[in-house]
């Protein structure tokens, strides 16, 4: 295994909006970019089921927790179909082996002596289902400026406290674990204060929907414990069978979060795993924020979320797809809004990269009864070509798909470029056949190489304009490395590849 790419999984209380469905097509997007160069990945992603949360949400519909979570993972589930992703397994958290994986985790770190009893009084914040510290309070709400209530309660401890300067030495030995170096340096200034324990049990007189304490059936594991261990869990961890093989798998795993949840995945996670004498992860990249015209976080509670199945309704899967990868610079912020997505569509995948492959069909068709014409190469675009190729590879494996995707489109500026140049339109009806076609050609290689790079992000319309200027069969990443591979073959001149959304 070369790369194990991990989204968070995502509480089940509601649908999935903009933010989920950003993380999940980011990892889509790098686990089909890996596959197309070759290397073996493993992508993971699924839903967190249990807690105080889900099992609310399920309270106030007058359902079953189980009932709950059974009817609403279908959204997600659907909702990444429509959306393509492919990931490698979806885990919830209800399911069987993950649960007695958990136990197995549980009754280890029991035996060990990792794990004590304690009697608790803490503050606790439902929606980031977080218990904080009263000093850690900022006027009495979280850092994120989210409600807490206090609690008191008997409750079981994990010693996260005795790995704190193990995890400071392995951060500051491994300076790509946490990246960006922003969030490294905010979990290195958190490090500084002394680091507590942490509860990882609830009693189930306050909330029984949680996978049950092993050596206490009167109390249920903490809901991010249990979530954490989803990673290990989904790719056979403590199973005597599993479709994976664990081994192979966990050493390459690499975590995408949102950075509204670097503290578990950068404190917790990394402690527990040490207790579990298990490898810690190559790196955990916090990503940033969507925001809305107001700057704030798009998030349900605030009431500010957007349906990424609406919006694909509007600027289809690859546009949506697109503008999610185009827009956001990882680690960074970035705006949203649905005027912003469809201007970049309209500007970058009609205008630029449509028009273009309209164009040289519409010619192709007309002067050379749609047969893909013999040419001379034109050098200089082929060595653009192969640099971008280069380029692309570079900036993906550098996580950035941004400027990946900017490459892309200053390659295609060029090549509409190279054409209002050269006029195949004026040339072939003044009957200088020889020129025209090297144009047209030209400018099928070029569209031939932004189509096999730009498949990971626009898998559908990619393979429709590979499929309609004669490039079938598998999408090889080595055939962007190449310049005067079509030959001959037909061309398919249909409707506009990407119709101009009304704005
Ligand atoms: N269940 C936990 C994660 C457990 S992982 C072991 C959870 N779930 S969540 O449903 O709240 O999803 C949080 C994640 O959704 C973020 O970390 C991020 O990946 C994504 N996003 C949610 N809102 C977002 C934005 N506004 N912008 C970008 N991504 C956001 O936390």
């Amino acid at each position: 295994m070369d790369f194990f790419l991990t989204t968070p999984i995502y509480y089940v209380n509601d649908r999935p909006h903009i933010g989920h469905a950003y993380t999940t097509i980011l990892c889509d997007v790098l686990a089909r970019y890996h596959r197309l160069f070759g290397h073996k990945v493993f992508f993971l992603t699924g839903t967190d089921e249990h807690g105080a949360k889900v099992a609310k949400s399920a309270n106030k519909k007058n359902l079953s927790e189980t009932e709950h979570v059974d009817s609403m993972v279908v959204n997600f589930q659907n909702t990444w179909k429509e959306l393509l992703i492919k990931e490698d397994f979806f885990i919830r958290t209800t399911m069987n082996f993950h649960k007695k994986a958990v136990q197995k985790a549980l009754m280890e770190l029991w035996d060990k002596g990792e794990i004590y009893e304690k009697d608790y009084e803490g503050w606790y914040c439902e929606s980031e289902e977080v218990f904080y510290p009263e000093k850690d309070l900022i006027d009495g709400k979280t850092p994120m400026g989210n409600h807490v209530e206090l609690i008191k309660e008997k409750n079981y401890f994990f010693k996260m406290s005795k790995y704190q300067d193990k995890l400071l030495d392995y951060i500051e030995k491994n300076p790509k674990f946490i990246m960006p170096n922003k969030r490294k340096n905010e979990i290195l200034g958190f490090l500084k204060k002394p680091l507590g324990d942490l509860s990882i049990s609830r009693p189930k007189s306050r909330l029984s929907w949680g996978i049950e304490i092993p050596f206490d059936t009167s109390h249920v594991t903490y809901v991010w414990f249990d979530a954490l261990l989803n990673y290990a869990t989904a790719v056979g961890y403590k199973q005597s069978s599993s479709n994976f093989e664990f081994e192979k798998i966990w050493p390459q795993v690499f975590h995408m979060i949102g950075k509204d949840i670097l503290m578990t995945h950068a404190i917790y996670w990394p402690c527990m795993l040490m207790a579990l004498d298990l490898a810690l992860p190559k790196m955990i990249f916090a990503h940033g924020w969507w925001l809305t015209d107001t700057k704030e976080k798009m998030s349900k509670s605030k009431g500010k979320v957007i349906s990424p199945l609406d919006l694909k309704d509007i600027i289809g899967v690859d546009g949506l797809r697109y503008f999610l990868m185009r827009d956001m610079s990882l680690g960074q912020d970035a705006q949203f809004s649905k005027e912003l997505a469809i201007s970049r569509v309209n500007s970058e995948l009609s205008n630029n990269l449509g028009n273009l492959l309209s164009r040289t069909t519409t010619l192709i068709d007309k002067y050379f009864e749609a047969k893909i014409p013999k040419a001379t190469i034109n050098t200089q675009l082929e060595k653009c070509a192969k640099e971008l190729a280069v380029k692309v590879k570079d900036a993906i494996i550098k996580l950035k798909p941004n400027d990946a995707l900017e490459k892309i489109v200053s390659f295609l500026n060029k090549t509409n470029k190279y054409m209002e140049d050269i006029k195949p339109w004026k040339v072939l009806k003044e009957g200088d056949l020889k020129l025209g076609a090297e144009c047209l050609y030209n400018s099928l290689e070029a569209l031939r190489v932004s189509a096999i790079l730009l498949y990971p992000v626009m898998p559908s319309k990619s393979q429709e304009l590979l499929g309609r200027i004669g490039y079938c069969g598998e999408v090889k990443f080595e055939d962007a490395c190449r310049w005067g591979l079509l030959k001959d073959g037909p061309v398919v001149l249909q409707e506009v590849l990407f119709p101009r959304i009304k704005e």
